[in-house]
C-alpha cells in the first residue's frame, strides 16, 4: 500500500519524507487554508522535492473552471494530480483531463456507486472519506471494502485512495482489504510507530547499555 501524506504543511512533509514515508502528498482547500501560505507557492515547494503525485483541488464549480484551473496547475510541478469533486461537471472533467493524459482524484466520495462513476469517467485515483462516515455513525471502512470488490469484479484501473484518515486502525484496515493507497495527516503517520512494548523494550536496552555506553 502506497503513503501518501495529507497535509500542505511542508515541514511535516520533509519530516515524513525524510523517513521514507512519503509516496505522494494529498491536500484540499482546508489544508492549504490551515498552512496559512500562498496556495501556489505551497505546492510548488512540495514539487522541489517530492517525486510522486501530489494532488491540487480544483476550486471551481463549472467544468470551463475547473478545466482552466486544472491547466494552471500542472504548470505548478512536474507530477501534478488534478482533484476533482464528485459531481456531474466534475466527472466530464475527469474525462476531458484522462483524454489528455493528465492524472485525477476525485474526492468526497461517500458510496460505491459514486466510486463506480469515478472509475467509468477513467479517474486515476477514488478518494472516499472514511474518517467523515464514522463521525456519522457509518461503518467508513465497509465502503473501502466495497469499492475494493466492484473494482476487482470489473477490472478498473482506478486506484483506491483511502481518505479522511483518522486513526492508525483505519490504516491497518486499509492494508488489510487492499487498498491501492491511504493518505495520513502526519500525526496519524507518527501514531504508527507506537507499542508499549517498543518504548519498553528500548527503556530497557538503554538501561542495561547505560554502565558502558560512552
Ligand atoms: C484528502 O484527500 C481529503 O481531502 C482529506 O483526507 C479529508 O480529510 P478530513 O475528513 O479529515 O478533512
Amino acid at each position: 500500500m502506497e503513503f501518501f501524506i495529507d497535509t500542505a504543511d511542508v515541514s511535516a512533509i520533509r519530516k515524513a519524507n525524510d523517513m521514507g514515508l512519503v509516496d505522494g502528498v494529498t491536500t484540499n482547500p482546508s489544508l492549504i487554508k490551515k498552512a496559512g501560505r500562498d496556495h501556489e507557492e505551497t505546492i510548488r515547494e512540495i514539487s522541489s522535492f517530492i517525486d510522486g503525485p501530489i494532488s491540487v483541488e480544483t476550486l471551481s464549480d463549472t467544468y470551463e473552471g475547473m478545466l482552466k484551473e486544472a491547466d494552471t496547475y500542472m504548470t505548478w510541478g512536474e507530477n501534478i494530480v488534478i482533484k476533482v469533486v464528485m459531481s456531474p461537471e466534475g466527472m466530464k472533467v475527469v474525462k476531458a483531463l484522462t483524454t489528455r493524459g493528465i492524472k485525477t482524484n476525485v474526492t468526497v466520495c461517500f458510496s460505491a456507486n459514486q466510486a463506480l462513476i469515478a472509475a467509468k469517467a477513467g479517474a486515476t485515483y477514488i478518494s472516499p472519506f472514511v474518517g467523515r462516515l464514522d463521525d456519522i455513525s457509518h461503518y467508513g471502512m465497509d465502503l473501502i471494502q466495497e469499492i475494493r470488490t466492484i473494482y476487482d469484479n470489473y477490472g478498473f484501473a482506478t486506484k483506491v485512495l483511502v481518505a479522511s484518515v483518522r486513526s492508525p486502525i483505519h490504516m491497518l484496515e486499509s492494508a488489510l482489504i487492499g487498498a491501492d493507497v491511504a493518505t495520513v495527516p502526519p500525526a496519524t503517520l507518527m501514531q504508527l510507530f507506537n507499542h508499549p512494548l517498543t518504548a519498553s523494550g528500548i527503556a530497557q536496552f538503554e538501561k542495561d547499555a547505560a554502565d558502558w555506553k560512552k
